[in-house]
């Protein structure tokens, strides 16, 4: 799909998309530069260059951007679930904001051919997220604008100004509102890890029979969508010629209960549920129209929760023996 030898930045390229990504580019024969504050978590790059940049200084953008990139996709941003999401609004907005103005303006002054910035389903209306069985949202569900404090706000903020660069520079922006990307080699513990990541940490933890917390009263339902799907879903946006925020996630809901028991059935563990109503949930209900990103990329997610979910609690299981917080067998045989 990509043609090969195009050169391709991708920032947050130690972050569990931004690593995914960087091989499927390699895959298709791009020259690949990554840059993170971090490397990657669980196995090295496969980028050409991986570079240690700080991308909320512009200078560090500058150099990022060096040398005749085509194409940057600008994956790089402070987050994390929603217990990080929530208690941390000043340091998430200050961060993201430095990080995309000065990766946006520096790839405009470097020549860069087009700009993919990775904006969130945290954008839509809080008001139109308050049922768990909720209408899928669709794009234009982020106005009057009610995102995510902090988090939310900032991608909202940076969505719009892709678009004015495009307006007033014809610059080439792409803006993908990703819905919970989940698989393998994505953080699992830590707090900064995600639903179906945490989830499956605890299942794999628990002993069969036992009991196993969750935030919120796990009515609160979200649709998932695997790595590799995600992965796809950028390469053909970034392909397309659509400058509008276009959703990128499946379009079925599940509740958290349902998830918990659809791991523990993966697991073949019998649990009990016990909620923590104390612990942030985020909003009641969020599911994505898919009729814009079928219309524009002719496509949209095909893989499973079942498929991808037993691949991710395999690798979260097997990740735990490595550290040997589960026995090795339990995760051999399970
Ligand atoms: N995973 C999801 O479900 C999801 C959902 C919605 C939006 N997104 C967006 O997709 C993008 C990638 O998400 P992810 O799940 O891979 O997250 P991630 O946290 O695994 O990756 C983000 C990476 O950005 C890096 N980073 C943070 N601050 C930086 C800085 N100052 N300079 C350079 N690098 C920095 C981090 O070190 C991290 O490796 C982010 O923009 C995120 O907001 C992800």
């Amino acid at each position: 799909m990509e043609s090969t030898h195009r050169r391709v930045l991708v920032t947050g390229a130690g972050g569990f998309i931004g690593h995914h990504l960087v091989k499927r580019l390699k895959v298709e024969g791009c020259w690949v530069r990554g840059v993170d504050i971090k490397p990657p978590e669980y196995e090295p790059s496969a980028a050409d260059q991986f570079e240690l940049l700080d991308l909320r200084a512009w200078d560090n953008c500058l150099l990022a951007t060096r040398g005749s990139i085509d194409q940057v996709y600008n994956l790089a941003a402070d987050m994390g679930g929603i217990g990080y999401i929530t208690a941390s609004l000043a340091d998430i907005a200050r961060n993201n904001t430095l990080i995309n103005t000065h990766m946006l303006e520096a790839a405009r002054s470097n020549g860069v051919r087009r700009f993919l910035y990775s904006s969130s389903a945290c954008v839509y209306a809080g008001y139109k997220q308050k049922e768990a069985e909720i209408a899928p949202l669709k794009e234009e569900d982020a106005y009057p604008a009610d995102p995510e404090p902090g988090y939310g706000w900032e991608k909202l903020y940076a969505e719009q100004l892709c678009q004015y660069y495009w307006h007033d520079f014809k610059f080439e922006t792409r803006i993908v509102r990703f819905h919970n990307v989940y698989g393998p080699l994505g953080t699992y513990d830590g707090g900064k890890e995600k639903a179906p990541a945490a989830i499956s940490r605890k299942v794999a933890l628990a002993r069969d029979g036992s009991e196993i917390e969750i935030w919120g009263d796990g009515q609160q339902t979200r649709s998932f969508m695997y790595i590799d799907d995600c992965v796809e879903g950028l390469l053909r946006l970034m392909a397309s010629d659509f400058h509008d925020p276009l959703n990128l996630g499946r379009d079925d809901l599940i509740s958290v209960d349902d998830l918990v028991n659809l791991v523990a059935r993966i697991a073949g563990k019998k649990l009990h549920i016990r909620h923590d109503l104390s612990k942030p949930q985020g909003v009641r209900g969020r599911n994505s129209d898919n009729a814009r990103l079928r219309k524009v990329l002719g496509w949209e997610p095909s893989i499973t929760l079942e498929q991808g979910l037993a691949v991710t609690y395999r690798w979260i299981e097997g990740e735990l023996a490595k550290a040997g917080r589960v026995s090795a067998k339990t995760a051999a045989t399970a």
